[in-house]
């Protein structure tokens, strides 16, 4: 594993957020100095994120598929097709999150709630605490809004508008609750989950993400309903809390969503190999699969050190899916037959000598 490009990578990427965060909120001039911990954060997390990726890209199978992936993708003569493909395979499973639908309605609620909850509060939160966007008083109820130091729209204070907007982190707190209140009900009472959970990797998530989300909602609460009672030591403990949860982002499950979209290029591979010239099974001769495919298949096979070789020639790899299921039953059955230890290359040795 090499630690050095993946460490530069991490550092590059908080140096460009850490210029970022200077230009856009115009030399600090509308910086909040009492967000310097997020935003501290925020920048060590986003570099570990980055190095945590760059090692992740390092391993043979994510290697092959991402830089095949992106090889096909800016393919000149496709490059229009394959942008369309790209969009459609972001709509379908990232934004509408079709594949989890399949598994059923109420995870896939629960997922949309929770991972709409999070990015819309990230899209609110991150702006405002870089100072990348600060409003203005103007006139007697009007605000304008700052984007990047750049003047936007104004906004009338009193509109409804204006009501969903400042309370925009309190609906996402609520779709973050709802989603993590399906996900842990099914935690706690699906046989399957039950048997392969565990409490560090799949309640962790749920509880920071409650835990940030209650502390937030309480800060409403303070300020509404109880004329900022404890507003401090619940600010604290929401930044606490946050900064918990971006320190947990690239070494836990949370991962995932950084990793998740670069199945992207898994896709767009998959799409394009059945246009290329075709791998033959040699035992059924039906064609299954791009050659492309089988050759990356096969060289991630051997760079994580199995040995698939076959006495014909071929390796396990060569054949189609179901040639292979009855390769693997037949060597099972030999097996059967033997009382000593068998090993997989003499296992299809045996298999050929039978069915030559
Ligand atoms: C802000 C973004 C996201 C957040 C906060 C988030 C959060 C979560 C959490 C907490 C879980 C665990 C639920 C559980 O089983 O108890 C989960 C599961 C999962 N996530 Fe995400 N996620 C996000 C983005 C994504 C993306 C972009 C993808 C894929 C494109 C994805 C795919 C999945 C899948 C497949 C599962 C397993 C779902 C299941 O059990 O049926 N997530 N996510
Ligand atoms: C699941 C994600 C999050 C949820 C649901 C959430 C929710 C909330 C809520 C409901 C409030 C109170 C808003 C109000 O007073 O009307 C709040 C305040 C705040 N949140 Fe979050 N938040 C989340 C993530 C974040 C993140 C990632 C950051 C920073 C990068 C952040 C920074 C802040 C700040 C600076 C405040 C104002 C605190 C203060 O007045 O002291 N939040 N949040």
């Amino acid at each position: 594993m090499n630690y050095r490009n993946p460490t530069l990578l991490g550092i590059a990427a908080s140096a460009i957020l850490t210029v970022l965060v200077i230009a856009g909120s115009r030399n600090l001039e509308y910086f909040d100095p009492a967000l310097f911990g997020y935003t501290i954060a925020s920048i060590v997390a986003l570099g570990a994120i980055v190095f945590r990726y760059a090692l992740w890209l390092q391993r043979p199978a994510t290697r092959a598929y991402f830089w095949r992936g992106l090889d096909l993708f800016f393919k000149r003569d496709r490059i229009g097709k394959n942008a369309a493909s790209a969009a459609g395979t972001i709509a379908t499973n990232l934004i509408e999150q079709r594949f989890i639908s399949k598994r059923s309605f109420t995870r896939w609620a629960m997922h949309f709630l929770i991972m709409w909850g999070c990015i819309l509060s990230a899209l609110v939160t991150f702006p405002l605490v870089w100072g990348w966007v600060h409003f203005k008083l103007e006139g007697d109820r009007g605000y304008r809004a700052y984007l990047f130091g750049f003047s936007t729209v104004v906004l009338d204070g009193r509109s409804v508008l204006a009501w969903i907007q400042f309370h925009a982190l309190d609906f996402t707190a609520v779709m973050v609750l709802a989603g993590c209140a399906i996900a842990i009900h099914r935690r706690l009472t699906d046989r399957g989950a039950i048997a392969s959970q565990t409490f560090l990797l799949d309640f962790t998530p749920h509880m920071l993400l409650i835990a940030v989300s209650v502390s937030g909602l309480m800060l409403t609460a303070s300020s509404l309903w109880f004329a900022g009672y404890m507003y401090s030591f619940i600010s604290l403990s929401h930044q606490a809390l946050v900064i918990m949860t971006l320190f947990y982002l690239p070494f836990g499950k949370l991962f995932h969503i950084v990793q998740r979209p670069a199945s992207i290029g898994v896709e767009l591979y998959q799409q394009r190999s059945r246009e290329m010239e075709q791998a033959v099974c040699p035992r059924c001769g039906t064609m299954f699969s791009g050659q492309l495919w089988i050759d990356d298949l096969k060289k991630v096979v051997d760079q994580l050190g199995f040995d698939y070789r076959m006495g014909d020639g071929h390796t396990l790899q060569d054949y189609c899916p179901r040639c292979k299921r009855l390769l693997r039953g037949h060597a099972y059955a030999s097996l059967a037959e033997k009382s000593e230890p068998v090993f997989y290359g003499d296992r299809m040795k045996m298999h050929d000598e039978r069915f030559r």
